[in-house]
């Protein structure tokens, strides 16, 4: 499973990019919000900082509108992928960006209806929301299990982003799904990093150290 940030905080990006563990990055119109910056600003230096597929979403709701803005997008970087939603104008969208060979990740998915659709219309990427089906009661982790599956049977090239991540627990069952990738918040990375017997282990080891020297 590869390993995507789900933010648009460049700081927090560079911090886990010196461990090499990143290999994209996703952003949407509320984590550009979040960091304080506007899109034009933080793509160029997430891509500069990320070699890999760096998602940044359009805000037109038409066709039209997705297309122009994609192109746009993709001029910012060759790692550009273009975020579209899984709306009926949207898919219309990934159709004509295939067809160009612009790369496109479709989002708001929610079921494996929709990750059918988006794959089918072109996409590089579909992105369903575990943490957001969790919310409304549902298993948003058993829809990525299960497009794992279909994607498998039909042998599709499009990639499952595994997105709306919220807790360890999310990742460990997108590891045993055997997801392509999982875009993952700051936090969440954080906690993955730490365990309790690692620093407790740690201590011991130098305490051990130190007294070896007396
Ligand atoms: O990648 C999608 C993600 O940013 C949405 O997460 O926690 O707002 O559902 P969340």
């Amino acid at each position: 499973m590869k390993i995507f940030m789900d933010t648009a905080n460049v700081e927090e990006i560079r911090e886990f990019a010196d461990m090499g563990i990143v290999y994209g990055v996703t952003t949407n119109p509320s984590l550009i919000a979040k960091s304080g910056r506007t899109q034009a600003e933080v793509i160029p230096e997430i891509c500069a900082l990320i070699p890999g597929p760096v998602s940044a979403e359009v805000i037109s709701q038409d066709c039209e509108g997705m297309v122009k803005e994609a192109r746009e997008l993709v001029k910012i970087a060759d790692n550009v992928v273009v975020k579209i939603p899984c709306i009926t104008e949207g898919l219309k969208a990934v159709k004509i960006l295939a067809a160009e060979g612009i790369k496109t990740n479709v989002t708001l998915v929610f079921s494996l209806g929709q990750a059918l659709l988006a794959a089918r219309s072109g996409a590089s990427y579909v992105s369903p929301f575990i943490g957001r089906l969790d919310d409304i009661g549902q298993d948003g982790s058993k829809l990525v299990e299960d497009m794992v599956k279909v994607f498998r049977n039909y042998q599709f090239k499009t990639e499952i982003i595994a997105a709306s991540v919220r807790n360890m627990a999310h990742v460990d069952r997108m590891m045993l799904a055997g997801v392509d990738i999982a875009t993952i918040p700051t936090k969440v990375l954080r906690e993955l990093i730490k365990h309790e017997l690692t620093d407790k282990g740690l201590a011991k080891f130098m305490e051990d150290y130190r007294n070896s020297l007396k």
